[in-house]
């Protein structure tokens, strides 16, 4: 993406990573896991988000892999779940053999269709997954609805939702499960890393476990008990304190950094609004009650073919605009894995016109105007 005079993502740097970094490495002398900078990043959170227990994670990814585990999913059991979101939603299932099933999206908000989901529920289905696709929140109250009538367990994938919130509740804390994301395309970052946000005390007893290897190290460090020992199944999702004090200096200037891409968000929607007016595209759309993180500015544009033109014009330019994901029941894992019930009446068509548009803390107003010129230009030559 370099190369570009705008590119589409520039990880967050925001001037105290390299303090931290140091502490870390010459005076705390501590670059394994659960050491200062992963305290204070899981208490921030916590505080923050109100969840009762949050731990730290080598990646999005593997906060998934947890929850997945965590939710007891046994093989050919059914996790339902949109088919447009990143692999890594359907991996933490597969990874178990479950099955996940698609079921189609809201065209405005790209996330899962909440009227579709009790249709797909059999005797199967164990829990349903909710992407917060660009940090706008699904339908909850009505998908934790269907789960207690339905006795299923809810994970939430607010890999690209901190910050973010529905009726005032942070995204994450809503379901069973909540997983984040600070790879370094996210708001915050800490390169590579996530963080599991568990509601329930058992559980979160059980996920310490399984993220140490198996062993009740977490509560030996705690002097809860004499030695630790192998005591379940686990692995090691544990990060370096390196990326955690990475992340610190990020959580603390969160607001910041939440306001600066809230400003460049409403600058996009407001220059872009006479083109969406005149029917040339769309805009995203951010249901009452949820409030967003500014994780992504998208437009859509009439079609596949539209959108190929705008992204090479755009490129001609020096901006990097890319869309984004092949929806996963059209994917071959996904095919060998998966399956979609219903009809998929917008997932297919809706994922072909979104275009992702430069979206980064170090972007300035400048930046977001010149893009939307040339996205104007690119329409008035049409
Ligand atoms: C919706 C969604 N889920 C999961 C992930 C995986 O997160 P990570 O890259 O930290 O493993 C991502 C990352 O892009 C994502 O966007």
């Amino acid at each position: 993406m370099f190369g570009y005079k705008i590119p589409f993502n520039i990880p967050p740097y925001v001037g105290g990573e390299m303090d931290n970094l140091e502490k870390a490495c010459r005076v705390n002398r501590k670059i394994c896991g659960d050491g200062e900078f992963t305290k204070y990043c899981k208490s921030w959170l916590e505080k923050r988000t109100g969840s009762p227990e949050v731990l730290l994670t080598t990646s999005g990814t593997d906060a998934l892999e947890m929850a997945a585990h965590l939710c007891h999913v046994e093989p050919g059991d059914e996790v339902i779940m949109p088919s447009y979101t990143f692999c890594s939603t359907a991996d933490a299932f597969v990874l178990r053999r479950a099955v996940p099933v698609f079921v189609d999206i809201r065209p405005d908000t790209m996330n899962i269709d909440e009227t579709k989901i009790e249709d797909a529920i059999t005797d199967r289905t164990r829990a349903i997954c909710a992407v917060h696709y660009a940090g706008v929140s699904c339908e909850m109250d009505t998908i934790m609805d269907i789960a207690k009538r339905h006795h299923l367990l809810v994970v939430e994938d607010a890999a690209q939702g901190v910050m973010a919130s529905y009726h005032g509740r942070a995204l994450g804390t809503i379901g069973d499960f909540g997983c984040y994301s600070f790879h370094e395309t996210k708001n915050y970052s800490m390169g590579e890393g996530g963080a599991i946000l568990i509601s329930d005390k058992n559980a979160a007893e059980e996920a310490e476990i399984l993220r140490e290897k198996g062993t009740n190290r977490s509560q030996f460090f705690r002097g809860q008990i004499d030695k630790y020992t192998w005591v379940n199944y686990g692995s090691s999702y544990l990060p370096s304190e390196l990326n955690a004090a990475y992340l610190a200096a990020q959580l603390d200037v969160a607001d910041k950094i939440n306001d600066t891409r809230l400003a460049r968000w409403n600058q996009y929607y407001e220059e872009l609004q006479p083109l969406a007016e005149a029917g040339r595209i769309e805009l995203p759309t951010v249901p009452d009650g949820c409030r967003h993180n500014a994780h992504m500015f998208y437009i859509k544009t009439k079609d596949i073919d539209e959108r190929q033109q705008l992204i090479g014009w755009l490129k001609e330019n020096g901006i990097a605009a890319v869309f984004h994901y092949i929806p996963l029941h059209t994917a071959p894992a996904g095919l060998k894995y998966c399956r979609f019930h219903g009809e998929d009446v917008y997932t297919t068509k809706e994922s072909e016109r979104l275009l992702r548009l430069p979206m980064y803390y170090d972007l300035t107003s400048e930046n977001v105007s010149e893009v939307c010129d040339r996205i104007r230009e690119f329409y008035r030559a049409r």
